[in-house]
């Protein structure tokens, strides 16, 4: 919900530690997931967590190691308030342009959390935000203190997964540019943790809003090596 305090612009949302987290469908997906990859892991670490995540010490970490975030303005157990970032999400912003550079960005971002020990989970291109050509990451809740290389294929496979569905060229472009970001700093060799893709053709399923570009795309050979 978009509101205005004292005269700025902001997002109000609900804390999801009241959206019972256990229902939702990515700590499903991503019990399933381990368990069909065999790659057993201990549950997600939600409830005060998520608060926690969320709140302003998380969030000045974060930009300590090079990853905005919306400021935030109050913060509660039932509610979130953060500055409106007017860019809008994007996977708005790259449905309506030709700017796929900018998702360079996400793949840094993306990276830095990862060499940190981290991981984000929710890493859908819609918990990311444009403004001025820059990223902001929001929906800060199921960041996990623990990185292992199916968690780190689960931050990737889910990023690509939730722009699969748009046109096909577009998508070889955005997912060039996301591995551009993400393996910049290593020189020799492209490799990414290798159950992402098998991660993103899953999660896709789940994601996507249009199955005739998804179809396309799911059956054009990735250049992911
Ligand atoms: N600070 C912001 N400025 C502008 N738009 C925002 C902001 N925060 C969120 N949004 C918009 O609202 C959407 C949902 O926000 P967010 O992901 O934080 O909520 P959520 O309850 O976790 O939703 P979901 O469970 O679907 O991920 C985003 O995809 C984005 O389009
Ligand atoms: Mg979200």
């Amino acid at each position: 919900m978009i509101s205005n305090i004292e005269g700025q612009k902001v997002v109000i949302k609900r804390n999801k530690t009241v959206k019972n987290i256990h229902e939702h469908l990515l700590v499903f997906m991503f019990t399933f997931m381990s368990f069909i990859l065999l790659h057993p892991c201990s549950p997600l670490k939600t409830g005060k967590f998520i608060l926690l995540n969320e709140g302003f010490s998380s969030r000045s970490e974060l930009e300590k190691i090079g990853i905005p975030t919306p400021k935030l303005i109050k913060i509660d157990q039932e509610t979130i308030v953060e500055e409106y970032v007017e860019g809008g999400d994007l996977y708005a912003y790259l449905k309506n342009s030709d700017d796929f550079g900018i998702v360079q960005q996400v793949g840094s971002i993306t990276r830095t959390l990862h060499d940190s020990g981290a991981c984000f989970i929710d890493n859908k291109a819609q918990n990311y935000l444009v403004r001025n050509s820059e990223i902001y990451r929001t929906d800060l809740g199921l960041i996990q203190n623990k990185a292992t290389e199916f968690m780190k294929s689960l931050d990737i496979g889910i990023f690509l997964a939730s722009l699969l569905d748009l046109e096909s060229t577009k998508y070889k472009k955005i997912e060039e540019e996301f591995l551009e970001g993400y393996t910049r700093k290593i020189k020799s060799s492209r490799s990414i943790p290798y159950l992402s893709i098998i991660i993103r053709n899953i999660a896709s399923l789940v994601l996507a809003a249009n199955h005739k570009n998804l179809a396309k795309n799911l059956l054009s050979k990735s250049d992911i090596q």
